[in-house]
């Protein structure tokens, strides 16, 4: 496989797109000031307001809360990973994506995927030659086609069937281990980690098998034996069936979210072939991720049992961030003791579809979850139904969903909408919901820090770096946020063409992400011809300022104890700045 795509690339890939290009040629969009408006591609809406600002390389939708760069735009709308997301604007340029070349300590994938294809077919090679492992696949009521589509396979008994098939070389054994298949004894010698059983390849959303679950015939322990983590292979990513899925329908619209490898086949033998599994793990936050750059209506459908409806509610949990207008996640609970398996080879497709046309959506099942803990008959019950909502509704992002579910709410606790905002302690919402445009503002009452300040004007506008020397202090200002804002500045100074949307790119893995995204996507009124100043001036009384604050401790400090000869003179140094620029 290529290498990482290197940083300069991606600088430079983001500052060359025209955001208003490359959207439009997915939606229509209309020139509005300086922006770009549409009807929101994420949401329905008829009032357009989704915002496209060319200047940014930002786009963001007041409605629905959806926002990004160029290639955000490409992985929500075209429903692509980020590498892909990469190619296709790289293509759209008419540039080529540079490989970086793999370094020593990165594992070399390439003999990894090839080791693991091989692997496979020979696995469903073992499976035509077993009869007793193909009588297992049907007495389960799978088909020829569904063990082909799915690719599954047998993993003969005996310790080395795949060490057989592979040569010796050191080089060979090696990469075999690398991908998990093949295990290292401690006395030294190998087996393979497969033996006796059904093994379900597990495909990336390229097609190309990255690990094995491997289900045993009988009733021993473990039944489940999965593939170890390797350089392609991470069980808290990955969803068995969701290749599968996208490719026997172009268009998905929902997709079903089961536990079981069992489940997913079986579901798909009778058609529901757009179901998917975790391995084993909870669900994801990127899981949940994937599933929405897929489709649009996620249901969840686990087993009938104690540990099903809890890996429902933690499903929900992990799915209120990602909650926005236009996506649905809904529960499916199935009768004790069945699962989506059992369920569908007892009653067929029809019947599974009928329990598909009742499913629970989020909000009633959150509300229901929530009431059955209190007793709404009194005030205080309904009080603290509040208190438990209060927490979950936090993390839904502001937009339609939340206000819905907001009312919702308010309606069961019997109580106002803005009082229960209030309530809630969510001053932006409470603003919203009363009807004023939508624009992202500030919470109300809370003065922007100098540092917010200087970060937006730099963000907005990196190039004014050039025309600036930030103060030679700045680095040790220990103030929030201050460590980022010197990142930036230092961004921008030896990228001097990044734009708005380059910068954010460089955080798009880092927890300042979503705040950085929320700067970019307020309204921001300084012009560009005075931003150097504005920014000089900020940071040097973010300088001031923290002098002031330093000044303060140390006097302080004064007396409480005797100063050393280092505090002494910093407090001599600073009374002087401060006597100088008041006086
Ligand atoms: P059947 O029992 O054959 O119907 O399989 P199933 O896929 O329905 O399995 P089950 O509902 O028991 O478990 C759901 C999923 O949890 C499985 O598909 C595995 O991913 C995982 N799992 C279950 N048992 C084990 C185990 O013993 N070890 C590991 N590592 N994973 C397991
Ligand atoms: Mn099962």
């Amino acid at each position: 496989m290529a290498g990482r795509i290197p940083q300069d690339f991606i600088d430079d890939l983001v500052e060359r797109a025209d955001i208003a290009d490359v959207i439009g040629s997915r939606i229509q969009l209309k020139k509005q000031g300086r922006e770009y408006k549409a009807p929101c591609p994420f949401h329905s809406e008829k009032t357009p307001s989704f915002t496209v600002s060319a200047q940014k390389g930002f786009y963001h939708c007041f409605g629905c809360g959806a926002h990004g760069t160029a290639l955000g735009f490409l992985m929500e709308f075209d429903r692509l990973e980020f590498p892909e997301a990469v190619e296709e604007l790289a293509q759209m340029l008419g540039l080529e994506v540079p490989r970086g070349e793999q370094t020593e300590n990165r594992t070399a994938v390439t003999p990894i995927f090839e080791m693991l294809t091989e692997a496979a077919r020979l696995y469903q090679q073992a499976l035509k030659k077993h009869s007793p492992a193909a009588e297992y696949l049907k007495s389960r009521g799978l088909d020829g086609s569904t063990v082909r589509d799915y690719g599954i396979g047998y993993a003969p008994p005996g310790w080395d069937f795949l060490l057989q098939h592979f040569d010796t070389k050191d080089e060979t054994r090696r990469h075999l281990k690398s991908a998990g298949l093949i295990a290292e004894r401690d006395q030294g010698g190998f087996y393979d980690r497969f033996r006796d059983r059904i093994v379900f390849p597990i495909r990336d959303s390229r097609g190309r098998v990255i690990g094995f679950g491997g289900r045993i015939i009988g009733n021993e322990e473990p039944k489940y034996l999965n593939s170890p983590e390797t350089a392609v292979f991470h069980k808290g990513r990955e969803l068995y069936g969701l290749y599968e899925a996208r490719r026997a329908t172009r268009k998905l619209n929902r997709l079903l979210v089961v536990e079981g490898y069992m489940d997913v086949v079986s579901l798909a033998r009778h058609g529901f072939q757009d179901s998917v599994a975790t391995l084993g793990t909870a669900t994801t936050p990127e899981h949940l991720r994937r599933l929405f750059r897929v489709a649009q209506d996620i249901t969840f459908c686990f087993d009938g049992d104690r540990a099903g409806r809890d890996a429902a509610w933690r499903a929900l949990q992990t799915s209120l961030p990602e909650m926005r207008e236009g996506r649905q996640v809904r529960f499916l609970f199935l009768p004790d003791d069945e699962d989506p398996d059992s369920v569908v080879r007892a009653e067929g497709s029809q019947g599974l579809n009928e329990r598909l046309q009742n499913t629970v959506p989020l909000s009633d099942y959150l509300l229901r979850e929530l009431k059955a803990q209190t007793d709404t008959d009194s005030v205080d019950g309904r009080a603290r139904l509040a208190e438990l909502a209060r927490p979950m509704l936090k993390n839904i992002p502001d937009g339609f969903y939340k206000t819905l579910l907001t009312d919702r709410l308010a309606t069961e606790i019997g109580m106002g909408r803005e009082k229960l905002t209030a309530l809630l302690g969510d001053a932006e919402s409470a603003r919203r919901s009363t009807g004023r445009p939508s624009r992202l503002r500030r919470p109300a009452g809370r003065q922007p820090t100098l540092i917010r300040q200087a970060i937006q004007v730099i963000l907005n506008y990196p190039s004014v770096r050039a025309q600036i020397t930030p103060p030679e202090h700045l680095p040790n200002v220990r103030q929030r946020g201050a460590a980022l804002l010197v990142e930036i500045l230092e961004i921008a100074a030896q990228k001097p063409n990044i734009n708005p949307a380059g910068v954010l790119e460089r955080f798009r893995d880092r927890p300042e992400y979503p705040h950085l995204v929320s700067l970019l996507a307020e309204e921001f009124l300084i012009d560009i011809e005075v931003a150097g100043s504005v920014l000089d001036d900020n940071l040097r009384r973010i300088i001031s300022e923290a002098e002031q604050h330093r000044f303060a401790e140390l006097v302080e400090a004064a007396n409480e104890r005797n100063l050393n000869a280092d505090e002494k003179d910093e407090l001599r140094r600073l009374s002087q700045i401060d006597s100088d620029s008041t006086g």
